[in-house]
């Protein structure tokens, strides 16, 4: 039997693997589950575990936070000694963290085929360290599974061979319909004193966002005048706190309270009247759920979420946001259209296709080689075709 390794790492991985984790559990097949410990606070990380109904996992390389090279790094060290143990036949990444990137890295070297789950989203902004892993890692992979149509078609103009491409829907959204009725039935805003349909819910954790003082001041104006019309509740991820203690932020009459868990923030975000955030996941959650979405960056690797309707890109001025938010809230029902494949299927998808990759004749899964590029360069240039072996 071949044996699978998955890898989570930070917050965001946890909704993103669980529907694959689950469902290759229910098949029977063998697989192991790696944590790099990039995320360690329970509340970043346990939470979510108990929550999803994940098991334990069974290697936890505890690395903690540090400079991208440094946790990068030593996540690649941890990582490697795990698969020289235990000689995986693929390893499943998923999301854009510097886990999914270490651990790719790592696997394509020892020559095991990677999977990576969420694959093609583009910002084509290269000072997102994210947009870097999206990149490196998409490259590394053998099996790459789109959540939307913009991804495929990033992937295609990058010259990534169609075959290895599976437009499988949203694993993501999987987990918010499993979970959603649990959600909405703890009533979360009870705790807050806030009454369904009449709060906003805010998250901000990108470092271009509250690591430069400026843009953060700016966006801190844009929620305290916001809040002035509708009660805000911001659970805080750690850096952020962080960094509003360094350079002083006040905000005023917005409801500062420590990182909330799956269920919690589930709840919440599906009874909010509007969401504010800087995060990638949030605005796909609010498009599944119909929740407007204001969107404090300047461009986004989630187009479809725009398209249907739900999220708006406010940019990050106070002028900007305010105007945004103010649109948003003017909007008497989000109409929107579900994007295709977004009906929580996505896990199941993905399990079909690395499971008949696994059972296919031969023990490997073919490495991402572009036959038709290098045949087209050998085309092109003649008689150097020996370069390019
Ligand atoms: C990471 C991801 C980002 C994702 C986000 C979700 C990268 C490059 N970034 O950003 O894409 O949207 O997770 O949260 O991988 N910290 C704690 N406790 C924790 C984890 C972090 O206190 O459990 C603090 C530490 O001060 C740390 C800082 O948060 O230095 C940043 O953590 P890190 O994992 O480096 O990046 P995130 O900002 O969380």
């Amino acid at each position: 039997m071949k044996l699978i390794c998955n890898v989570v790492g930070a917050r965001p991985n946890f909704m993103k693997m669980a529907p694959v984790v689950l469902e290759a559990r229910r098949r029977g097949l063998i697989q192991v589950t790696v944590h790099t410990g990039q995320h360690y606070d329970s509340q970043m990380s346990a939470i979510f575990f108990d929550a999803l109904r994940l098991p334990k996992p069974d290697f936890d390389l505890g690395v903690g936070s540090g400079s991208h090279a440094d946790q990068t790094a030593r996540i690649m060290v941890g990582f490697e000694r795990i698969c020289l143990d235990t000689k995986p036949a693929l390893v499943v990444v998923g999301g854009d963290v510097n886990s999914t990137l270490a651990c790719a890295l790592v696997a394509a070297k020892l020559t095991i085929p990677v999977a990576h789950v969420e694959s093609g989203l583009r910002s084509f902004d290269r000072s997102m360290p994210e947009e870097i892993n999206r990149i490196l890692t998409d490259h590394l992979a053998s099996l790459l599974f789109t959540t939307e149509p913009s991804g495929t078609q990033n992937l295609l103009g990058e010259g990534i061979a169609a075959d290895q491409i599976h437009f499988v829907g949203n694993s993501m959204i999987d987990s918010l319909r499993s979970h959603i009725d649990q959600a909405l039935a703890d009533k979360p805003w009870e705790r807050f004193d806030l009454e369904p349909g009449r709060y906003g819910l805010i998250t901000l954790h990108r470092p271009a966002n509250v690591d430069d003082s400026a843009v953060f001041s700016e966006i801190a104006g844009a929620l305290i005048q916001i809040s002035r019309d509708l009660p805000l509740l911001f659970p805080t991820h750690p850096r952020t706190l962080e960094r509003m203690e360094q350079i002083g932020i006040d905000l005023g009459t917005v409801r500062v309270v420590e990182p909330l868990g799956y269920l919690e923030f589930l709840g919440l975000m599906a009874k909010a009247r509007v969401v504010l955030t800087d995060s990638g996941g949030i605005q796909e959650e609010t498009t599944a759920l119909g929740v407007p979405c204001v969107t404090l960056r300047l461009n986004t690797e989630r187009p479809i979420t725009v398209q249907v309707g739900t999220n708006r890109l406010a940019g990050i001025t106070t002028f900007s946001i305010v105007n945004a938010a103010r649109e948003a809230l003017s909007q008497a029902n989000v109409s929107h259209t579900l994007p295709a494949l977004w009906d929580g299927e996505a896990g199941r998808r993905i399990v079909n296709i690395i499971e008949k990759a696994l059972n296919e004749k031969g023990t490997h899964i073919s490495q991402p080689t572009n036959r038709d590029e290098v045949g087209r360069l050998q085309g092109a240039f003649p008689g150097e075709e020996d370069c390019l072996e």
